[in-house]
C-alpha cells in the first residue's frame, strides 16, 4: 500500500536560539543554521511528494526581540531572498509570504514582491509567515471581507477563507513543531482546524532526513476522521 502524504506541511521552526548557546555562537548564528535547515527540509518536502510548505520565520510577537536580533533576522530573510530566486525558479518553487506586509521595510516588501512575480509558476509552494500572527490575520480578512461586502451581507466559512492571507493555498495536513514546545503560539490559527500536529524536542537547526521522516510516518498512521466518524 502506498504511504499516505500529507499536502500541506506547516513547521514552527523553533530552538535556533538553543541551538546557537549550546554552541557558544551568538543567537544568530542558529538563525542561519536554520535557514539551511529550511532548505533541507523543503528539498525533503518535494521527495517526498509534498505540495506546500509554510514556515513560521517571524511571527508579531518577534518585533519584541532585541535590537541587534530584529535587524539580523531582517538582514537574513532579505539576503535569502535576493541569493535564492535562480535556485527556487530552476527548481520549480513559487515564494510567498502571508502575514501584515506592511510592517517590513519597504526594501524588504519589494524584494518579497519581486521574487513572488519571478516565481509565480512554480509547482511546489514555499509560503514564509512573516511579521505573522493567526489573530491578526484574522482580523485583517474580518476587515477585507467588511470593506468588500454591502452591510448585511451573510458571510461562510468559505467566503472567509478567501479574506485570509491564504486565500489560495489549501489548509495543512500536517503541523510540526520543533524544540520540545507543545503550543501553536498564534500560527495558523484558522487553517489548522483540522491539522495533525507532531511535536519533537529535536532543535531545528538539527532536524533532518531522519525526523523528517518519522514525522511523515507518524501522519501515515493518524486517523484523520475531520470531526465526522466514518461508518465501519
Ligand atoms: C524560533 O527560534 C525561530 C525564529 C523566531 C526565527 C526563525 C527564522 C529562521 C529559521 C530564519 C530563516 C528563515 C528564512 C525564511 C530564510 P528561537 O529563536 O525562538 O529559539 P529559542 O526558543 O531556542 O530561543
Amino acid at each position: 500500500m502506498t504511504r499516505k502524504v500529507p499536502r500541506h506541511v506547516a513547521v514552527i521552526m523553533d530552538g535556533n536560539g538553543r541551538w546557537a548557546k549550546a554552541g557558544g555562537k551568538v543567537r544568530l548564528a542558529g538563525h542561519r543554521a536554520g535557514a539551511d535547515t529550511l532548505d533541507r527540509v523543503m528539498h525533503l518536502c518535494r521527495e517526498a511528494g509534498v505540495e506546500y510548505l509554510t514556515v513560521y520565520a517571524f511571527s508579531t510577537e518577534n518585533w519584541k526581540r532585541s535590537k541587534t536580533e530584529v535587524s539580523g533576522l531582517m538582514k537574513l530573510l532579505s539576503s535569502y531572498i535576493r541569493n535564492k530566486e535562480k535556485e527556487l525558479v530552476a527548481n520549480s518553487v513559487r515564494f510567498r509570504v502571508i502575514g501584515r506586509r506592511s510592517d517590513l521595510s519597504e526594501k524588504l516588501q519589494a524584494e518579497i514582491a519581486n521574487l513572488e512575480e519571478k516565481t509565480k509558476d512554480g509547482a511546489f509552494t514555499l509560503v514564509v509567515a512573516l511579521s505573522y500572527g493567526g489573530r491578526d490575520e484574522i482580523i485583517r480578512a474580518a476587515k477585507r471581507w467588511r470593506d468588500a461586502s454591502k452591510p448585511g451581507s451573510d458571510l461562510d466559512e468559505g467566503l472567509f477563507s478567501s479574506f485570509l492571507d491564504t486565500a489560495d493555498i489549501p489548509d495543512p495536513d500536517l503541523l510540526i513543531r520543533t524544540s520540545g514546545e507543545l503550543r501553536l503560539s498564534n500560527f495558523l490559527l484558522w487553517q489548522a482546524a483540522y491539522a495533525e500536529f507532531y511535536f519533537t524536542p529535536v532543535l531545528w537547526p538539527d532536524f533532518g532526513k531522519e525526523e523528517f521522516e518519522q514525522a511523515l510516518e507518524a501522519y501515515s498512521h493518524r486517523e484523520r476522521r475531520m470531526g465526522a466518524r466514518p461508518a465501519k
